[in-house]
């Protein structure tokens, strides 16, 4: 299969070719793939931040243990949680879903009462951290979208994410970077790369209840 092979080739990469940059096509075709990103109630709680300037990334080096890969690689991606869901947003999202596919937000009014019960039925820490939660499935898909267009990667959550809202100014947006992933191109002196992968056998992590 096509994408198991796809998944072998790519590995958290520690070391980019600075001198390779991605093409905008690419940034805008990850972005289209991870647009399309399952979220529970399909209400997509995140938003993605694309960081390719020099100065903001030594800036957020600082703040990532120091990790090479913030400055060497070709552009940061930071996927940011909304740390709330309003009641306007839910709106926005029942309006939008009416008008592609053609049916009135009255059709939608039990679809809206339900999302609001299960909102209202949770704290706002809770609201955050199911937010948070759905950005990493964002995250999986954008490491399968690299490994199938042979773009390296590596995903990261070494870093402050409090100093990166300041930064970045993610707080006026009520966004939270939640968990960031370095794009670009290996370096051929990355020993990362040929390093055999450490994974369970699958009969230790797996069990079939048929
Ligand atoms: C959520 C998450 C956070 C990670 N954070 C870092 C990080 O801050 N720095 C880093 O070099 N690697 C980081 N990694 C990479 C993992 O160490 C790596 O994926 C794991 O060791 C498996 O290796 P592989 O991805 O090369 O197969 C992270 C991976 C994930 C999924």
């Amino acid at each position: 299969m096509a994408l198991i092979n796809h998944l072998k080739w790519r590995y958290a990469t520690k070391q980019f070719d600075s001198s390779k940059k991605l093409d905008e096509e690419n940034i805008t075709e990850l972005l289209k793939g991870m647009n399309l990103a399952p979220s529970s109630m399909g209400l997509q709680p995140f938003e993605f931040i694309v960081v390719q300037n020099e100065e903001l990334r030594k800036q957020l080096r600082e703040h990532s243990y120091n990790q090479p890969q913030i400055t060497d690689a070709s552009h940061l991606m930071v996927i940011a949680a909304k740390t709330t869901i309003s009641k306007k947003y839910v709106e926005d999202f029942i309006s939008r879903t009416a008008q592609l596919r053609g049916v009135s937000i009255e059709s939608l009014q039990g679809y809206q009462d339900m999302i609001m019960g299960f909102l209202d039925g949770k704290t706002d820490d809770e609201i955050f951290t199911w937010n948070q939660k759905q950005c990493y499935i964002v995250l999986g898909i954008l490491l399968s979208l690299c490994a199938e267009m042979k773009i390296d990667a590596c995903p990261m959550e070494g870093f402050i994410p409090e100093k990166y809202n300041e930064i970045l100014e993610l707080h006026e947006d009520n966004l939270h970077a939640t968990v960031i992933v370095a794009l670009g191109y290996r370096s051929e002196n990355d020993d990362y790369a040929d390093l055999e992968k450490t994974r369970h056998h699958l009969d230790e992590i797996t069990s079939l209840r048929y």
